[in-house]
């Protein structure tokens, strides 16, 4: 049975700060598999489509800012359980309310400054995997 994906994207404040390996390190070990994986700046037509689903809320100008302000780095993750299991361990969205040793708690320093992106849904996992890979960059 083919494992269930989930999408992550960590966010330029942390490759900024150089977390980029740790953040890695710690997925590698809670056992998720990387099937696909680039670095790349969004834009901020590309961001707000990416984000589409808060346009409207007081966050989403800056939220698009922000993602389209550096490199981000951009990961399809697989595993059992991939969506939930990546939701655990990257904590809750506002860092200051994620767990100890989450990878929000870690390395996040605000909502927005939350240093990684995580999928949802399973049925979001695939929408937001396609909207950066095409079939030749997933193994
Ligand atoms: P993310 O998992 O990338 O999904 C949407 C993002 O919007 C979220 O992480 C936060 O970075 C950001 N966000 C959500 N709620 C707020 C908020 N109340 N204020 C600022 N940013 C927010």
């Amino acid at each position: 049975m083919k494992k269930e994906i989930t999408f992550t994207m960590i966010k330029p404040f942390a490759v900024e700060r150089q977390h980029v390996g740790q953040i890695i390190e710690a997925i590698l070990e809670h056992g998720f598999r990387i099937s696909a994986l680039k670095m790349l700046k969004l834009t901020k037509i590309e961001a707000e489509a990416f984000y589409e689903i808060h346009r409207g809320r007081p966050f989403f100008d800056d939220l698009v800012q922000f993602m389209s302000s550096g490199p981000i780095v951009a990961a399809i993750l697989e595993k059992d359980n991939a969506v939930e299991d990546y939701r655990k361990l990257i904590g809750n969205t506002d860092p200051s309310k994620a767990e100890s040793g989450t990878i929000r708690h870690m390395f996040g320093s605000s909502i927005q400054k939350n240093a990684v992106h995580g999928s949802d849904s399973p049925e979001n996992a695939i929408i937001e995997s396609g909207f950066f890979f095409n079939q030749l960059e997933r193994f």
